[in-house]
C-alpha cells in the first residue's frame, strides 16, 4: 500500500482528552486539534487549572472546536481518545490511576522518558522498554498507541505557524487504533501521520527526542522529522 492509498477513518466527531493538558505540550496539541475543529477536553490534577487552560486555548486565533477543562479522571471518562502529556516523573502514577475510565479507549502516549545533566539530554532506561509500553502494561484494557513525541510544543502553540512541517510517527499493536491516531495527526495542517510499527519499537522513538533537543540547542531551532520517499 502506498501512503496515498491508505484509507483512514473519519475522526472529526471524536472527543479528544489531553491528560496533563495544562503544560506546554498539552496546550499545543489542544490548540492544533481545536483549530482543526475537534472537541478537546483539557485535563489536570486540578479542575480549576484545566478550566483555565481551556479558556486560554479557546481564545487563541483560529480555534473552531469547543475546548473545555476538567480533572484528569473526568476527561479520561468523557474522551474517545486520550493523550497522555504528563512529565515522565508523574507518568506511571497518573496512568495507573486512570485505568477504569480509560478502559476500552484509545490512549496515546507522547511521553519521552528523558533525563538532563551537565552534558545535556539523555534517554532514561525504562523497565517496560518505553513509556508507551509502561502505559500498555498499566492499562491492559485500553488500546495504547504512541505518537507526537517529536512535535515541538513551541511550534504547536504559535498561532502564526499555519502549517506544522513534520511527520508524526505512530506506533501500536492495534491496527484500527493506529489508523485513528494517524488520522488524528493528519488533522493538524502540514502534519502527516506515519505508521512506524508496533509498540515494542517505541523506545527508540521516545529516545530520539534527546537527539532532537540537542539539534534544537545547537542550531537554535525547533527541529522536526520527515520520512522521505513516502
Ligand atoms: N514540551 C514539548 O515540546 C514536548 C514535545 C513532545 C513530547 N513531550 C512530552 O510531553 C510531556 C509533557 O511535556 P510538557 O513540556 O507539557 O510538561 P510539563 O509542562 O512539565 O507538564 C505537563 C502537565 O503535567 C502535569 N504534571 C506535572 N507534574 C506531574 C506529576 N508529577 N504527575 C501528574 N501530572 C503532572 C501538570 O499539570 P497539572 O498540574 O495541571 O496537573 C503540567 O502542566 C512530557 O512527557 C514530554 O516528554 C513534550
Amino acid at each position: 500500500m502506498t501512503f496515498d492509498q491508505q484509507a483512514l477513518p473519519h475522526v472529526g466527531d471524536l472527543v479528544i482528552g489531553i491528560l496533563g493538558g495544562t503544560g506546554d505540550q498539552g496546550r499545543g496539541l489542544s490548540y492544533r486539534f481545536a483549530r482543526a475543529g475537534l472537541r478537546v477536553l483539557i485535563g489536570s490534577r486540578s479542575s480549576e487549572r484545566g478550566e483555565a487552560a481551556a479558556r486560554d486555548v479557546a481564545a487563541l486565533p483560529g480555534v473552531t472546536g469547543e475546548v473545555t477543562g476538567a480533572g484528569n479522571a473526568d476527561v479520561a471518562q468523557a474522551a474517545d481518545v486520550a493523550i497522555v502529556t504528563v512529565p515522565w516523573d508523574g507518568h506511571a502514577e497518573t496512568v495507573a490511576a486512570l485505568r477504569e475510565p480509560l478502559a476500552g479507549k484509545i490512549v496515546v502516549d507522547c511521553v519521552n522518558p528523558l533525563g538532563f545533566d551537565e552534558r545535556g539530554p539523555y534517554a532514561v532506561r525504562v523497565a517496560e522498554g518505553s513509556a508507551a509500553e509502561q502505559t500498555a502494561a498499566l492499562l491492559p484494557s485500553s488500546r495504547v498507541c504512541a505518537a507526537f513525541h517529536h512535535v515541538s510544543a513551541v511550534v504547536l502553540a504559535d498561532p502564526t505557524v499555519e502549517r506544522v512541517d513534520l511527520d508524526v510517527l505512530v506506533l501500536g499493536d492495534d491496527r484500527e487504533a493506529v489508523a485513528v491516531v494517524l488520522a488524528l495527526a493528519g488533522t493538524i495542517d502540514g502534519v502527516r501521520g506515519v505508521h512506524a510499527g508496533r509498540l515494542r519499537n517505541a523506545g527508540q522513538v521516545e529516545a530520539l527526542t534527546a537527539n532532537l533537543i540537542v539539534i534544537n540547542r545547537r542550531y537554535k531551532t525547533h527541529a522536526g522529522l520527515r520520512i522521505t520517499n513516502l
